[in-house]
């Protein structure tokens, strides 16, 4: 069961609270990963009610989750978290699981940091006298969380006292608890439904659970969890950006693990959805993030930029350079400072130097574009060699059938010289020499040399006559 209906008015946005990203994704599916980790088989009981249509499509859409049984349950008034546990316990899944004695595990939508381990301790078999087991963990500033108040120092868990109730010496406690719990689901039902909203903030509060726990025949267990770090939820954007700072360090952490060279992680931003293979080497100030994926032996320099790239193996991206939804073949050279926009790829081997950029641009293998050039919407074959300044005009600034761009197709061994243009819709046939300086508007035959230019004209002596008037 996840709680996920609440509103987070700090964060002091309309996104709803669990959407917020960290390392890429939001917050709650990270914690369904690690749900579908540590329990593939997982019914999983979504509470959702503030912003419930983004967070329900967020969640239907995303093809992480594909195959896993995912319900989600409607709180359409979020009167406390023991409110939404009594909503889900209720709804048919509720009903379900109680009607097949399983346990529940209630996890919070808004702790990102949690870890597979930490869900699998949580889901051992409870012993037949439990009722409940109880994550606990201490904090060095406690503010905010529920306190664990026990008999004596630390005698048996007696309840969880929340912060606005709770008296100065219960609030020096620095035992919390972490919303997350583990119950025997008919307890969990019958406990449900005894609970008041006779507290400093007028809600339902699960937490109510344990002191109904600890007064009943079942007992409660304890999952004393050592790293705090692991429980962090974010309830303000300075929370969100710590959690991320954390994600980050641990995702990029991982990769050099399994021998990524990342030269400075401190300075290095990797979402967790980014793939990077061992052997490739991550330069100061990169930023790869969405489905990027890294080839083995790859180099990605100083301040790149990438977005949902795929980068093959051994090719090295220069310093500064941006891209987004393109392929970058293996051992291609490209940048410094080259722009790849959305559908562009370029073939193995190929070279795309400073200042080029790229738009719906496919390149072949073994070419050489390799400085200040725009290709939009154009087809590039292998062996082809494009000179300084080259550039595709695609756009003749019209709109026709909702299309405003026209295609260039150069076949493979064209030799481009500098300073040309192609108006498009044109072709450069296959072999052929284009020579410099050229405007290219009608179509060049396979093998030609095409000039497009007016010729020149040399008069001698005349800087003599316009020295001296
Ligand atoms: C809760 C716990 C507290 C614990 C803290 C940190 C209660 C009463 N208190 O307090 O002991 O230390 O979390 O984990 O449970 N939510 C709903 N519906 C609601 C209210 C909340 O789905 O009506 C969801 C929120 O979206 C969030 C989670 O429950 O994911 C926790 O709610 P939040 O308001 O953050 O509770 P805290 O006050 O932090
Ligand atoms: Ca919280």
């Amino acid at each position: 069961m996840v709680l996920a209906a609440g509103q987070g008015k700090r964060m002091r946005s309309n996104l709803p609270k669990v959407l917020h990203e960290v390392g890429g994704l939001p917050m709650l599916f990270h914690i369904l990963l690690r749900v579908r980790e540590a329990s593939p088989d997982a019914s999983v009981a979504l509470i959702v009610g503030h912003g419930r249509e983004l967070v329900e499509k967020a969640v239907r859409e995303c093809d992480l989750f594909n195959g896993m049984d995912i319900q989600f349950v409607l709180q359409s008034e979020q009167k406390g978290t023991g409110h939404a546990a009594r909503c889900a316990m209720d709804s048919p899944w509720g009903e379900a699981v109680v009607k097949a004695k399983v346990p529940v595990l209630v996890l919070p939508g808004d702790s990102p940091l949690l870890t597979r381990s930490l869900i699998e301790q949580m889901l051992a078999p409870l012993a037949r006298t439990a009722s409940m087991r109880l994550l606990t963990t201490e904090l060095p500033v406690p503010t905010g969380y529920g306190r664990i108040v026990r008999r004596g120092k630390a005698g048996p868990v007696l309840r969880i006292v929340e912060e606005k109730d709770a008296t100065v010496r219960e609030k020096a406690i620095r035992e919390v608890g972490a919303s997350i719990y583990f119950f025997n689901s008919s307890f969990m039902k019958v406990g449900l439904s005894r609970i008041t909203n006779k507290n400093a903030q007028g809600e339902y509060y699960l937490t109510d659970l344990i002191s109904q726990a600890s007064k009943g025949k079942g007992k409660i267990e304890v999952l004393a969890w050592p790293e705090f770090e692991d429980l962090s939820g974010a309830n303000d954007p300075w929370d969100l950006a710590g959690i991320d700072r954390l994600v980050n360090e641990r995702h990029i952490r991982a990769l050099a693990k399994g021998g990524v060279k990342i030269v400075n992680p401190w300075n290095t931003r990797i979402d967790t959805t980014v793939k990077v293979a061992e052997g490739a080497t991550v330069m100061p100030g990169a930023i790869l993030l969405g489905r990027t994926t890294v080839g083995a032996g790859a180099t990605i320099g100083a301040n790149v930029h990438l977005k949902n790239m795929e980068i093959g193996e051994h090719a090295y991206v220069k310093v500064g350079t941006v891209g987004e939804d393109s392929i970058i073949g293996a051992h291609a050279q490209v940048g410094p400072y080259a722009h790849f926009r959305p559908e562009s790829k370029v073939g193995a081997h190929s070279k795309i130097g400073n200042f080029v950029e790229l738009k719906k641009a496919t390149i072949g293998a073994n070419t050489s574009i390799s400085h200040l050039s725009y290709l939009g919407d154009a087809e590039v074959g292998e062996r082809v060699n494009i000179g300084c300044g080259f550039v595709t005009c695609n756009f003749d600034g019209r709109v026709i059938n909702g299309s405003r761009k026209h295609k260039t197709i150069i076949e493979d061994d064209v030799f481009m010289g500098s300073d040309c243009q192609t108006v498009a819709p044109v072709k450069v046939g296959r072999g052929s020499f284009v020579a410099s300086g050229s405007t290219i508007t009608e179509n060049v035959e396979p093998d030609s040399l095409a000039i497009a230019r007016s010729r020149q004209v040399n008069k001698v002596g005349y800087a003599k006559k316009l020295r001296n008037p």
